[in-house]
């Protein structure tokens, strides 16, 4: 006798798997961005400090709006004295500053930032912020918040207590406690590499150092400029060293900047590459460019913020010539992938798409589908 269908059933058998709903490729304006700054200081200060706007995507849901949808980016105003109360949350944090001065505190670490500066922040350390300078401080954040929100996993507080590790007890007390990784069961169950472990090692994870890192554009600038060779590829990764091989600026994202000499044409037509991870440019110096998505052209101007690459969308960029040559700071949530194994990449549109991070990757270019001689 057949029972009655299970009310938390749904039967799937002999079908796939839901096709994804792509978000549009979207060209957020300098000008918005600049009025939205305006606007965002003209305004009472808020008790926290905290002057912000969020960038959403018109395709965007709640919980977790955002710009694509993993990766929220904040447009945060500091006027000329002003802080923000310190915070703590288990988002992780890339920004970078559209102008003027000011000086970030990020756990043990405080630096001094200026235009073009990027720095991370990393989860649960607390961080605030202070205007030193005469004029507006605006910048830009990038943060994971959207992905966490969706997952009910959103940790955050503002003037946490503070957090007093002394590592040298800590290291200590771990040694000498029984019930520590280090003396957890650990066996071998096949020649294969099953093997049983101790709960110790799900509560009692090998640390990583994981620290706010500064990139000063000043210290950066030249090394996008200069190359040996005139047909490498001039896209150099902010890369910090606790993302290990995952080769990461946060755990969550890689910043790239894409440097193109003064008054180099762009590239001829042709089709574009595509991957899971998602990517945001910000054109921030130049002359302006297009971008191809899914066959559709897309035009952007220096200082705007655009969703270029959904996941798994064609694209390919074209920046036009400049006198002062091009940057473009581009964002991707490549390191989360790679920690899923989901980082699939196409190079060619014909060619075969590759697992990055557990099968050989992609060797060979020197430009966009273009291989080196
Ligand atoms: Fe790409």
């Amino acid at each position: 006798m057949i029972s009655e269908r299970n009310q938390f059933m749904v039967d799937v058998s002999g079908t796939g798997y839901a096709p994804n709903d792509r978000w549009s490729p979207i060209v957020v304006p300098r000008a918005s961005i600049l009025a939205e700054i305006e606007r965002l200081a003209s305004e009472p200060r808020p008790a926290n400090g905290r002057r912000a706007a969020l960038v959403v995507h018109p395709q965007a849901t709640r919980p977790g709006l955002g710009f694509s949808p993993g990766i929220d980016v904040t447009i945060n105003v500091l006027k000329p004295g002003e802080e923000t109360v310190p915070v703590r949350r288990n988002s992780n944090q890339l920004e970078i500053v559209i102008g003027g001065t000011g000086v970030v505190h990020a756990g043990e670490r405080e630096f001094g930032v200026e235009t073009n500066d990027i720095w991370n922040v990393p989860a649960m350390q607390t961080y605030s912020y202070r205007n030193t300078g005469k004029e507006l401080w605006p910048r830009l954040s990038y943060s994971n918040a959207p992905l966490l929100e969706k997952l009910g996993a959103h940790f955050f507080e503002e003037n946490p207590a503070p957090v007093v590790i002394d590592t040298e007890i800590a290291t200590t007390t771990q040694q000498k406690n029984k019930y520590a990784r280090e003396n957890a069961p650990d066996f071998a169950v096949t020649p294969e590499g099953a093997r049983l472990r101790g709960y110790e090692f799900l509560v009692d994870i090998e640390v990583l150092e994981s620290k706010a890192i500064h990139w000063p554009w000043k210290a950066v600038w030249p090394h996008l400029r200069s190359s040996g060779n005139p047909d490498a590829r001039r896209i150099m990764l902010l890369y910090n060293p606790a993302t290990e091989r995952r080769n990461g600026t946060t755990h969550s994202f890689f910043a790239t900047l894409a440097g193109k000499e003064p008054n180099r044409e762009p590239g001829p037509l042709g089709r574009g590459h595509r991957h899971s991870s998602v990517a945001i440019n910000y054109y921030f110096l130049g002359s302006g460019g297009k971008s191809v998505v899914d066959g559709v052209t897309y035009e952007w101007g220096v200082g705007d913020l655009m969703l270029s690459a959904p996941s798994w969308a064609e694209h390919a960029h074209y920046v036009s010539a400049s006198p002062v040559g091009n940057t473009t700071l581009t964002v991707q949530d490549h390191p989360l992938h790679i920690a899923m194994e989901s980082l699939i990449w196409q190079e060619e549109m014909d060619g075969p798409i590759l697992t990055l991070g557990s099968q050989a990757g992609v060797t060979g270019y020197v430009g966009p589908r273009r291989k080196g001689k």
